[in-house]
């Protein structure tokens, strides 16, 4: 019997659980799953489960230990294609199989390699369905689909805020903006994306510990980027504790050609590691930035503020993508921190866009999600943009 839509997307999503075991463990490599379905059931299962892995196909039809049966389904997350070094041996291992029937959810993320393994799979007498839940597992990969495309780390920002916009009272006081729930959803993110970013002033204010704590999980910690152009952060009398926990060697400090030799010995002697970048403004070059985590095979950042430091990347136009946890409570206070300021933008026309957006629920704090597009140059005044 063929099978209906809601089945097909009910195996995708097999497909997809499977695929989210390697949730933050395959840089550089995507997340990708693998389902064999026979007689309406998943009776093989296979995943990426780190880099270097096998393909996830040839796994699973080896721990099958047997040939598929003729009716046999296997449904992929993503095609088999050169961006996932999958187009000769996950062609190769499917066709040799003997598996009729192919179903696919996103294509190679490389526009001139699109289809390029589901056209092999079909030109070999395979029937291929392509696109069932596109958008979920496109969405899986979005850190390996920008680096793999644009040849950099994708930089996101999140931000927790108020329903008008606010990321701190006037204080400074932001423990806590959201709830439980959305707060553990950012713990998944901090554990999907290689590095979070911070600036010196949400170090010096709030002390975060940057790394990544799930219910039920060992704390985890990734690496911990600090921006810091004049090392303030390093001129605390008792420095921040991310430079003197027992993950100190996974804190990077970038700083600038500006910074105090002392203060980067002090960071040195503590384990801490430090990038100085040249600049001529003290302020951290992201260009550059962008250029040695690339050399390093770092693939994403995931930036927690503060309000300096995203509007900067955001006036800079080197943000490519957007968290917003929205939390039902109002300030109405003109001194609270604002998320985003220093733009001047005109017309509703001109304004920066969410694009491809993803929306959740957690509690009753709503998360929107998506990748930024600027306006064109021509059309805002990016002379006026400042962060005093
Ligand atoms: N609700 C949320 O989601 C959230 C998230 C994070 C933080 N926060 C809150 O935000 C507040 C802190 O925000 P903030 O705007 O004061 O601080 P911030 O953005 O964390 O840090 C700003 C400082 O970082 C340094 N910096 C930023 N961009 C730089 C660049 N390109 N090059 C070199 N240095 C750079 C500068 O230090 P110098 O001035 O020394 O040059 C700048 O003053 C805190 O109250 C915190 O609780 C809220």
């Amino acid at each position: 019997m063929p099978m209906n839509q809601s089945e097909k997307e009910f195996f995708m999503r097999a497909a997809l659980d499977e695929a989210k075991k390697g949730w933050g463990e395959t840089h550089p490599q995507p997340m990708i799953g693998a389902v064999l379905v026979e007689g309406g059931k998943v009776v093989a299962s296979a995943y990426i489960d780190r880099p270097g892995s096998r393909c996830p196909e040839a796994r699973l039809l080896e721990s099958l230990g047997r040939k598929p049966s003729a009716q046999a389904s296997l449904f992929l997350t993503m095609e088999p294609g050169p961006s996932s070094n999958r187009l000769e041996s996950g062609v190769r291992s499917i066709i040799d199989s003997g598996v009729k029937r192919v179903l696919i959810g996103a294509s190679d993320p490389v526009v001139e390699q699109e289809n390029k393994g589901s056209d092999a799979l079909k030109e070999a007498g395979l029937e291929v369905e392509r696109r069932i839940l596109i958008e979920d597992c496109e969405d899986l990969n979005l850190v390996f689909n920008h680096w793999i495309n644009h040849k950099t780390p994708i930089l996101a920002a999140k931000s927790a805020t108020t329903l008008d916009g606010k990321i701190a009272c006037r204080t400074g006081e932001s423990k806590w903006i959201t709830g439980e729930q959305a707060r553990q959803d950012v713990m998944r993110w901090r554990r999907l994306f290689p590095a979070i970013g911070v600036g010196a002033g949400t170090l010096i204010e709030d002390d975060p510990r940057l790394t990544s704590r799930i219910d039920g999980e060992e704390e985890w910690c990734g690496v911990r980027f600090v921006i810091d152009g004049l090392l303030r952060t390093a001129m605390e009398r008792f420095l921040p504790s991310i430079y003197t926990d027992d993950f100190r060697d996974n804190t990077i400090v970038v700083t600038t050609d500006a910074a105090g030799t002392g203060y980067i010995r002090r960071l040195e002697t503590e384990g801490v590691n430090v990038w100085v970048l040249p600049a001529s403004n003290m302020k951290v070059p992201f260009p550059e930035f962008r250029k040695k985590c690339y050399d390093v095979g770092i693939n994403g950042i995931y930036f927690e503020g503060g309000s300096k430091l995203t509007s900067e990347l955001l006036h800079m136009r080197e943000l490519d993508y957007h968290f917003n946890y929205r939390a039902p409570i109002l300030l109405g206070d003109d001194k609270a921190k604002p998320v985003y300021r220093g733009m001047r933008i005109e017309k509703l026309s001109h304004a920066l866009r969410l694009e491809r957006v993803c929306t959740e629920t957690f509690g009753d704090d709503q998360l929107m999600r998506g990748y930024l597009s600027y306006p064109s140059r021509s059309d805002v005044d990016e002379t006026v943009f400042s962060n005093d």
